[in-house]
């Protein structure tokens, strides 16, 4: 692929549809942790606009953190390996930790994230995507408890997913035309 090229983009889910979609699972998870405290934690870097959307729908006491996974590199598949880059600044043991993530393709990094975040003992543990392409899937053992969308197997770009680094600040979720 030539990156120094500009790509036809077109977009699968406007913007509106998406800020629909997150004000639903924010009032889920507000239902859901009903006179709790939740920590949410941010994947950088594709996570971020997705979480602090989220973050605002969601009506709880609420501590934020961030961490810096990356698995790919410029590369369109997942090699099953995470390199944390960044870690927590907080300590998460006895949390009720809600892990927001952009997509999930393979499903190595959320398994992966699944034993690190499990291995700190936190009181609850709650997995949610923004995005969720199924037909790719390698590892199953990873349940996710909120889902913004279901897509198609097509590498998608916009709302904080990159493609080698670019396309994240699109206000859509759009696929790259071949
Ligand atoms: P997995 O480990 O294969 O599940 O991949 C998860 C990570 O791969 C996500 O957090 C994204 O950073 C990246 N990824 C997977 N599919 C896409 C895509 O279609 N566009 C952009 N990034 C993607
Ligand atoms: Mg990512």
């Amino acid at each position: 692929m030539d990156f120094t090229k500009k790509h036809k983009i077109s977009v699968m889910i406007s913007e509106e549809d998406i800020q629909k979609r997150i004000a639903e699972m924010g009032a889920e998870i507000t239902k859901r942790f009903e006179g709790e405290t939740v920590y949410l934690v941010c994947i950088l870097k594709g996570s971020v606009f997705f979480t602090t959307e989220l973050a605002k729908k969601i009506e709880l006491p609420m501590e934020m953190d961030f961490m810096t996974v990356s698995s790919y590199g410029a590369a369109t598949a997942s090699s099953g390996v995470i390199n944390i880059k960044q870690d927590l600044t907080g300590d998460i043991e006895g949390k009720n930790v809600i892990v927001v993530e952009d997509i999930i393709d393979s499903g190595n990094t959320l398994s992966r994230l699944l034993q690190y975040f499990q291995s700190r003992n936190p009181k609850t543990l709650t997995l949610c995507t923004l995005l969720d392409k199924p037909d790719r899937r390698v590892v199953h053992d990873v349940v996710v408890d909120y889902t913004g969308f279901v897509i198609p197997d097509k590498f998608v770009v916009g709302y904080g997913l990159d493609w080698d680094q670019r396309y994240r600040n699109l206000p859509y979720i759009g696929f790259v035309e071949e």
